[in-house]
């Protein structure tokens, strides 16, 4: 195959010779880094805060460089330590304690990461929900979870059904006059009085430290549970993969409501104590060249939606922008297309690294590193400590250049640790010693990794990961609504788009105003990313004779391909 290939980058890299650290490696060695390696006692709060802020050399170095449309900020690491032991005070006063799920539903904001880490200092579980979510998701997660405390926004408050969510015993509210305070607890206030003063609770490396909701193919979401073992990979993955260096301004565009956006947009940075870009908001291609211009950004993380519309918005628009900062470039979330990277040679002279994980995965597993030639549509190797794989259903290592299930040698520092209230789910997950991801790929002779696609109808929309279970269900409830089955089509810029197939129920009649009411329905009532994009209405969706739907005939009706096996079509 003639292939180009793009020769390692030149350079002092952290991680020099990839071969010799891989032979060499193993996690117990990394935890030597960490001050908690005697004790055992650690605290992911400690390790990406409050040690930085008790350095004197550090203390008063930008963390977090904060904006939004109408908001600038600059966050020491000092004052951080100190808004979240605040904030760890107001929790403690209305009885929260480790373990508990307490839930931030809110714009990204300078509270929202004192809040972040204030639950953390408790030894609470923080379960971060992405802003654009609407009543139903929110329910879902909340219920699941049963979740003890919710911090949220007046603007988001509405989206909250309050009456059904027994566990929830407190609501606060950030950035508003809190009118009913019977009801309401208020941040500003709560905060005007509580002391600077916390002391951290000591956890165990395996004790629960995050929540983040994900979808599969059936079902409702599922809580994904991740520890503070996970620290150990996030460090790593910082200083081999993000580069990450003392002096670097680092921007990770992801919102915390996804993992990408915790452990990468929160976690990697601040273990080493680096300085963190958080910008508010929607983006366009201006605001990511602005913001990046702004703070001279140095090391950026964002995913291939984000390229490829930079990439069509075209060389005009880069050109009003000075971008010599950028030293590195990393992508993640879905394929990246090897146009993008031959853009990126030319636009910013730098190589984009490809990276693969999983909300399931915790941290970066198979990744395009610095001083590693790129192999543009490959996503790369594994990660020194990480054996992957390629292997068929029964779990058994299938030969080089084969497609099969992607698959990695559990465990890892940040693998998830179960499935919330779902133990059936999480061993689902594991066969043979392997941690079987859903994706298929192959390897080549090289032991370089190439994604094909899922195995299963997981939508991939903008880098979004949608179930199509949770959008047919809020479909059906749609009062025209009959039957729904839900795919993701292929679209040059998004990745996927959603696609419904619809039945109507009797009395309703097919029109452009009734496929942009139910399109509504579900935007408002689930959220904006799960809304589907097209609708058609069918006379029938085709299912299985015990009343599953056919994703994958749908599909191919879509694709025109052929359809296959269609044996167990019910009649
Ligand atoms: O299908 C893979 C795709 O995103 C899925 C994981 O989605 P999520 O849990 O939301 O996490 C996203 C970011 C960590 C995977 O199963 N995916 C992720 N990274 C890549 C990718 N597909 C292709 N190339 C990638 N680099």
């Amino acid at each position: 195959m003639d292939m180009q290939v793009i020769p390692a980058r030149e350079g002092n890299h952290n991680l020099q010779d990839y071969e010799k650290t891989r032979k060499n490696f193993s996690w117990d060695d990394m935890k030597k880094n960490f001050s908690w390696n005697e004790t055992g006692k650690v605290n992911m709060a400690y390790e990406a805060v409050d040690r930085h802020a008790e350095n004197p050399v550090k203390k008063d170095k930008i963390a977090l460089l904060y904006s939004s449309p109408d908001r600038e900020e600059k966050v020491t690491f000092a004052t951080l330590s100190k808004e979240s032991n605040k904030f760890a005070n107001v929790l403690k006063k209305y009885n929260a304690s480790k373990g508990d799920r307490i839930f931030l539903f809110m714009p990204r904001s300078p509270e929202f990461y004192a809040a972040f880490f204030g639950i953390l200092k408790i030894g609470a579980i923080a379960g971060p929900l992405f802003e654009a979510f609407m009543e139903q998701a929110v329910r879902d997660r909340l219920q699941d979870s049963e979740a003890k405390i919710l911090i949220t926004t007046p603007d988001l408050i509405d989206r909250v059904p309050q009456a059904e969510l027994p566990n929830l015993e407190e609501i606060i509210i950030i950035g508003g006059n809190v009118e009913n305070e019977d009801q309401y607890i208020d941040y500003q206030q709560e905060m005007e009085a509580a002391s600077e003063e916390f002391p951290i609770e000591w956890v165990d490396l395996e004790d629960g430290m995050l929540l983040h909701y994900t979808s599969g193919s059936t079902g409702k979401p599922k809580g994904v549970y991740h520890v503070h073992n996970a620290m150990i990979q996030h460090y790593a993955t910082a200083e081999w993969v993000l580069d990450l260096k003392e002096e670097d301004v680092y921007w990770c565009t992801a919102d915390p409501g996804w993992v990408t956006g915790t452990s990468y947009g929160i976690f990697a940075p601040w273990l080493l104590g680096v300085t963190n870009v958080v910008r508010g908001g929607r983006f366009t291609p201006d605001d990511w060249y602005q913001t990046l211009e702004k703070n001279k950004v140095t090391v950026w993380y964002t995913a291939p939606t984000a390229l490829r519309r930079l990439v069509s918005t075209g060389q005009g628009v880069l050109d009003k922008y000075d971008l010599s900062s950028l030293r590195h470039l990393l992508s993640v979330g879905e394929p990246l297309n090897p146009e993008v990277i031959t853009w990126g040679l030319k636009a910013f002279n730098l190589r984009i690294h490809d990276t693969w994980w999983m909300t399931e995965t915790g941290a970066q597993l198979i990744v395009n590193l610095p001083s590693l030639e790129i192999r543009p549509g490959s996503m790369g190797k594994p990660i020194p400590g990480i054996e992957a794989s390629i292997v068929d259903n029964e779990g058994n290592e299938i030969p080089p250049n084969q497609m099969g299930n992607l698959a990695i040698k559990a465990p890892w520092p940040a693998m998830m640790r179960k499935i919330w209230n779902n133990p059936s789910k999480y061993e689902s997950y594991f066969i043979n010693g392997w941690y079987v991801s859903g994706d298929s790929a192959y390897k080549d002779e090289d032991g370089y990794f190439w994604f094909q696609g899922r195995l299963d109808d997981v939508i991939n929309t903008s880098g979004e990961r949608v179930g199509p279970f949770e959008v047919e269900s809020k479909l059906i409830e749609h009062p025209a609504v009959a039957e729904a089955g839900v795919i993701g089509k292929p679209d040059p810029v998004r990745g996927e788009i959603i696609k419904a197939f619809i039945t109507l129920n009797d009395g309703y009649e097919n029109s452009e105003e009734l496929l942009e009411d139910i399109r509504r329905f579900v935007k408002t009532g689930l959220s904006a990313h799960a809304a589907p994009r097209e609708i058609e209405v069918k006379d029938s969706i085709p299912k299985t004779r015990s009343g599953k739907i056919m994703r994958r005939l749908l599909k191919s009706w879509e694709l025109g391909l052929p359809t296959g096996d269609t044996s167990t079509l019910e009649e």
